[in-house]
């Protein structure tokens, strides 16, 4: 078969490195791509969100099997263009891909559906949205309904913070059209964590558990990133706790989606609060986690595509060995600056010789090729991605690959895998 993968960062690279070894796809192309993905891909320059351009693409390329990676693609339509176009693919259409799209809808559902969340309200005007923080009281969380780039979530220490962050959603528009509704919630404690289900439409598979590190620098301090690491799988995030998860909050939302004449097709990213009262919804997601599918892709038992069909298609799910006990851990290496102002087209050195190490993968995210040198092009540079025994073990190996490399400013965590637990 011929598949295609839309999008070019670190979670796009682990993929198509994934898809890539399956026995059972014979051409990988890729839109847009990056200088990782291309040693395993063809790839086209079409960017992921331009939905005619990508649409003619696959039609063109007969593409059997398309991986849509980002959200806002999917948030935009672009698996009912395909389907539409007679083509499988493999990511939600735009009524399930709400669940990201609108956290609004999404806690409506789950509010409809009994599902476990944060207690909250929805807003259309900042000056109930004030009176409601005073309701809640703080800590409390400001959140801009729609996509944001990962920044639409604020959390409050205080009602001037609250004020501020009602303000710079629904007044000043920081996250334009994204904030004109915004949702209050009550602030939850605990240990977060992502864990990610496949759905075929009516059924779902779980998979595993990872941890994402947001915050920029050591100790979680700092600007939260789009995610400067991650590991798999998660010490507390049990057999019992994956089926409790998997009772009280994927198979009902699954469920939600397909009666609601929204059946959802792909990997749904469940972010959650293990609080003391039990697992908690902080967010859905319509894709995998950035840099969670690093830390995923390197210990998936056996082929993926089978089981990227079988949600894409809405059939049953093919067989999939346990997971291997193995740890994995990926280090983000950024810019440095990141999240906020930095350089780029700055030379990178190092990455073949952490690449020989055992059990290292180093996928590409904001990487460029100028005159055939790599160079930086992003925020988030490179995923160094260890695959160990266990965790301590995963820990040392990433860490030792990634004093192989270098470029000027270079910035990553020391503490990848290595929280202290809330
Ligand atoms: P989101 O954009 O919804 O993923 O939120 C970004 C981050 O804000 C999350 O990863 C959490 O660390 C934090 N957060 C969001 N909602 C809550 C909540 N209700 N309670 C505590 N932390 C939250
Ligand atoms: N790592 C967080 C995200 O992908 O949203």
């Amino acid at each position: 078969m011929r598949a295609l993968v839309i999008g070019g960062g670190g979670r796009e690279h682990a993929l198509a490195w994934k898809i890539a070894q399956s026995p059972l796809v014979e051409a990988l192309l890729a839109a847009p791509g990056n200088p990782g993905i291309a040693r395993h891909a063809t790839c086209m320059p079409v960017a992921a969100d331009a939905l005619d351009g990508l649409v003619t693409l696959a039609k063109r390329e007969r593409i059997d099997l398309t991986v849509v990676g980002p959200e806002a693609p999917l948030v935009a339509g672009l698996a009912d263009r395909l389907t539409d176009a007679g083509l499988t693919v493999f990511g939600p259409g735009a009524r399930a891909a709400a669940i990201e799209g609108s956290k609004a809808f999404a806690k409506d559902l789950m509010a409809r559906h009994g599902i476990p969340t944060a207690r909250f309200a929805t807003f259309d005007a900042p000056a109930r949205a004030r009176r409601y923080c005073r309701e809640v009281g703080t800590p409390l969380v400001v959140k801009a309904d729609g996509l944001a780039a990962g920044k639409g979530a604020i959390v409050c220490r205080t009602l001037d913070e609250a004020d501020a962050a009602v303000a710079e959603c629904m007044e000043l528009k920081a996250f334009g059209a994204a904030g004109t509704t915004v949702v209050v919630e009550e602030f939850l404690t605990g240990e977060e964590v992502s864990f990610f289900a496949f759905s075929n439409g009516h059924e779902a598979l779980p998979l595993a558990a990872a941890e994402d590190h947001k915050p920029v620098f050591d100790g979680d301090q700092g600007p939260n990133t789009g995610g400067m690491g991650a590991h798999s799988p998660v010490g507390s995030f049990d057999t019992a706790m994956e089926r409790r998860v998997m009772e009280t909050i994927v198979r009902p939302a699954i469920a939600a989606l397909a009666k609601e004449g929204a059946p959802y097709r792909g990997v749904l990213y469940v972010g959650l609060m293990l609080t003391a009262d039990g697992p908690k919804v902080i967010e859905f997601n319509c894709r995998f986690g950035d840099p969670e599918c690093q830390a995923l892709m390197v210990r998936w038992p056996g082929d993926l595509v089978p089981q990227l069909l079988a949600a894409a298609r809405g059939a049953a799910w093919p067989a999939l060995a346990a997971w291997p006990t193995h740890a994995s851990v990926c280090v983000a290496l950024a810019s440095g600056g990141y999240p906020g102002k930095y350089r780029t087209g700055l030379p990178i050195d190092g990455i073949e010789a952490a690449a020989a190490k055992p059990g290292i993968q180093v996928f590409h995210a904001g990487t460029a090729l100028r005159e055939g040198r790599l160079v930086t092009a992003g925020g988030r540079v490179l995923g160094v991605t260890a695959l160990a025994d266990d965790l301590s073990a995963a820990i040392q190996a990433a860490y030792d690959a990634v004093k192989e490399i270098r470029f000027e400013g270079m910035h990553y965590r020391t503490d990848i895998g290595r929280r202290r637990k809330p």
